[in-house]
């Protein structure tokens, strides 16, 4: 009796305790269907010193592209700038560089915004395909502790140069989001301030939604952190451990995505759904009020209207920030598919 008992605690325990396995160092964890392993180590110390920052300035038709570790200096030198504008930085994932599709997409969405300063990190060099996926995306995974202790020292030096905290917007999608939240946690520790918003579109899940949580993205690491999820459970993750989770559609396959269809991106129906969350984050920045979300516990529940009396926020780039909870938001109803 006493043997049965032990034996149904260790398997409860490691079904609802995955942070168990991480404790043990280089785990393991599937993409797709190939095993990987995850390594979170903060000594590697690798050099990450080849990132590329581009920084643009729609208003005067400005744009140019530093190293990571003198991009701030150089900008500050190079230019007049004004302090008083939002800084917009925006972290793409495994394997996307500036010329990619989700920086394009980010660039487009803020071109016409005023008072801002956008900046885009390209870490292709240290996250692009070599070796093949499986290498690949175990580097990356390398890589993000050090690409995330950067970007917050980047972050620092803007705001010695003047940006205050409460103007610093970082978004990051899939891995960039992962970046994210050591970039935060580091200039915390650097400035002992907060960055003002950190949002996270589908971020990575293989590797960090069974990580230890310092290793992942999460409430404390900005003042306020909001997370998108569209393919959780995929290439997104599984963690709400933001201030905010916003779960678009049903958070998980998105509409146009569905392995029955030939979908918009000729993908599968997780990189399609992974990759459409940019798509739906870039359109409420130019639609204040995109996309009304309401606080509920399933989508089963929301899609019966269980949900509709309860709280309702804003999902999106005019989220007002003081909501917190788990929330559901349509983007079908407003005919962004
Ligand atoms: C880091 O890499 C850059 C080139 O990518 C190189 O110039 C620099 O010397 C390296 N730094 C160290 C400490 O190895
Ligand atoms: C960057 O600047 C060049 C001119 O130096 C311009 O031709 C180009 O369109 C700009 N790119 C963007 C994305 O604004
Ligand atoms: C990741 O880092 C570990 C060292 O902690 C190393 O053993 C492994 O080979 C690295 N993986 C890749 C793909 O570079
Ligand atoms: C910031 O400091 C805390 C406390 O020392 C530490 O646990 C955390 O890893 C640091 N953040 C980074 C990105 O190194
Ligand atoms: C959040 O802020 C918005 C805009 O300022 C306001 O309309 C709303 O009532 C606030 N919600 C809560 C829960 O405080």
């Amino acid at each position: 009796m006493e043997r049965v008992f032990y034996i149904v605690c260790a398997f409860l325990f490691l079904d609802t305790n995955a942070n168990w396995v991480a404790k043990y160092g280089p785990f393991r964890t599937l993409l797709y269907s190939d095993w990987i392993t995850c390594d979170h180590s903060k000594d590697l110390n690798l050099n990450v010193s080849a990132t590329e920052v581009f920084f643009y300035d729609f208003q005067n038709d400005y744009n140019y592209s530093y190293t990571i570790d003198s991009a701030a200096e150089a900008i500050r030198n190079a230019y007049n700038l004004d302090v008083t504008r939002r800084l917009i930085l925006f972290v793409p994932g495994y394997k996307s560089h500036i010329a990619r599709n989700a920086p394009e997409i980010i660039r487009m969405a803020f071109k016409n915004v005023p008072n801002i300063y956008l900046m885009i990190l390209d870490h292709s060099i240290y996250t692009s395909a070599q070796g093949g996926r499986v290498k690949s995306y175990e580097r990356s995974v390398n890589y993000t502790y050090d690409l995330g202790k950067a970007v917050g020292q980047l972050l620092t030096k803007f705001r010695l140069i003047g940006f205050e905290s409460k103007n610093i917007h970082c978004i990051g999608h899939s891995l960039g989001g992962q970046i994210l939240g050591y970039a935060g946690s580091m200039y915390y520790n650097m400035t002992s301030e907060k960055v003002w918003r950190v949002t996270g579109i589908d971020p990575a899940g293989p590797c960090f939604s069974n990580s230890l949580i310092e290793d992942q993205i999460r409430s404390g690491i900005a003042e306020y952190v909001e997370v998108y999820h569209c393919n959780a459970g995929g290439l997104g993750t599984t963690s709400v451990l933001a201030d905010a989770d916003f779960f678009l559609n049903d958070g998980k396959i998105q509409p146009l995505c569905d392995a029955n269809f030939f979908n918009s991106f000729g993908d599968s129906e997780a990189r399609c759904s992974h990759k459409s969350c940019v798509k739906y984050w870039a359109e409420t920045v130019s639609n204040p009020g995109w996309y009304l979300a309401w606080k509920c516990d399933s989508y089963k529940e929301f899609t019966k209207g269980k949900c509709a009396a309860n709280e309702v926020t804003i999902a999106g780039y005019s989220n007002p920030g003081n909501a917190t909870g788990v929330f559901y938001a349509s983007t079908a109803t407003y005919g962004v598919l």
